[in-house]
């Protein structure tokens, strides 16, 4: 069996941590996000198809030298095809049942139990749902008791929702489903082909979870994962290899090949692979790129540094985004797919 992880987004959200890597490259815990997605597959499932675009070059090197166990194609797309046509675009590696997963998405859903659902009910499309408190930026969905879902609502205010649910980013389909995908043009699977499916099935079902579930789309969303993952795992640091730590670190996660001088405070913070933080700097809930050079008695906070970029000594800042290099031109100026805010 098939599973399509969606790996193709510019992670505008997350820039400019995404101008230089792809998303699913995002390291949390020094480990990429894609990573988390692929563990998270059940054996039954053999082939993972990477629909890539934006950086796919990244995740060609990246699974060339990384072991999985299951057979990895990465499928690149001639342009940004959305979600609904990266799907469409992996139609010659689709058998009759596969899942397809956003590649930002952290949460404890059981794919196999998905399945399961999905087949007792006889459905053509299963999506996972997550309730939420405030629904006003997300799709919420109308759902009857047996998990028949009769309608998307797209941003509802409070009041007027349908109910809490919303989509979590995890699916498993029925190859028919492909008949409602145009091919080679931009469409989304949320917006444009599950409404159909809903009006001309009524085997569009949705799979309720408990656990957790967080969307690693956004800074501050990427810190709050790291502080999560230090909980669950109770642990009050994470450290990569080879660190040479004369500071005071705090709820921090830590990649390879970091220095951190003295007396140099950091906490609630994610320090990237070879990133050097002189002495006497303070840093809180920031996320400092990879090969960045901070540099003494620096303090930020609420700060992301992109990769290779330096912070002259003596640097205060607060709620800001460092980045002085060049953007990738491919790179778009606002979100192109589900619009949902900074
Ligand atoms: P933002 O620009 O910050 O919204 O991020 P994004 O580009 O990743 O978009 P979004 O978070 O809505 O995407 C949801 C999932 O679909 C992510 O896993 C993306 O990598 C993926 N995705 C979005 N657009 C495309 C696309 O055109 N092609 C492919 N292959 N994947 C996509």
């Amino acid at each position: 069996m098939e599973a399509i992880i969606l790996s193709g987004g510019f992670g505008t959200r997350l820039r400019p941590l995404t101008y230089t890597r792809a998303k699913s490259l995002l390291p949390i815990m020094n480990k990429p996000m894609v990573s988390y997605l692929i563990e998270m597959l059940p054996d039954s499932v053999d082939t993972v198809i990477l629909a890539a675009n934006y950086k796919k070059i990244q995740l060609e090197e990246y699974f060339e030298t990384s072991n999985t166990n299951k057979t990895i194609i990465v499928n690149d797309e001639p342009k940004p095809l959305g979600t609904g046509g990266a799907v469409k675009f992996a139609e010659k590696y689709l058998s009759d049942e596969f899942f397809v997963l956003n590649s930002d998405i952290i949460c404890s859903l059981n794919l196999s139990d998905m399945m399961t659902f999905h087949r007792k009910h006889d459905a053509v499309s299963t999506i996972s749902l997550w309730p939420v408190e405030n629904v006003s930026e997300f799709g919420v969905v109308e759902i009857q008791k047996n998990g028949n879902i009769t309608k998307f609502v797209e941003k509802p205010k409070q009041e007027d929702a349908p109910s809490n649910l919303i989509n979590a980013g995890a699916y498993f389909l029925e190859s028919s489903i492909l008949d409602y995908i145009e091919n080679g043009r931009l469409i989304s699977m949320e917006k444009e082909i599950f409404p159909q499916i809903i009006t001309d099935t009524e085997s569009f079902y949705g799979y309720q979870f408990k656990g957790y579930w967080m969307d690693i789309g956004r800074i501050r969303s990427y810190l709050d994962i790291h502080q999560d993952l230090l909980i669950k795992q109770n642990k009050n640091n994470h450290f990569g290899n080879n660190i040479v730590n004369n500071g005071i670190v705090n709820k921090t996660t830590v990649g390879n090949d970091v220095v951190i001088g003295k007396n140099s405070k950091i906490e609630k913070s994610i320090i990237l692979d070879n990133a050097i933080i002189e002495d006497d700097a303070i840093i809180s809930n920031s996320v400092i790129g990879e090969n960045c050079t901070v540099c003494s008695k620096s303090q930020l906070s609420w700060v992301v540094v992109g990769d290779n970029e330096q912070i002259s000594a003596n640097t205060i800042e607060e709620n800001k985004s460092f980045w002085t290099q060049e953007i990738p031109k491919e790179f778009p100026k606002k979100q192109i797919g589900n619009v949902i805010g900074e």
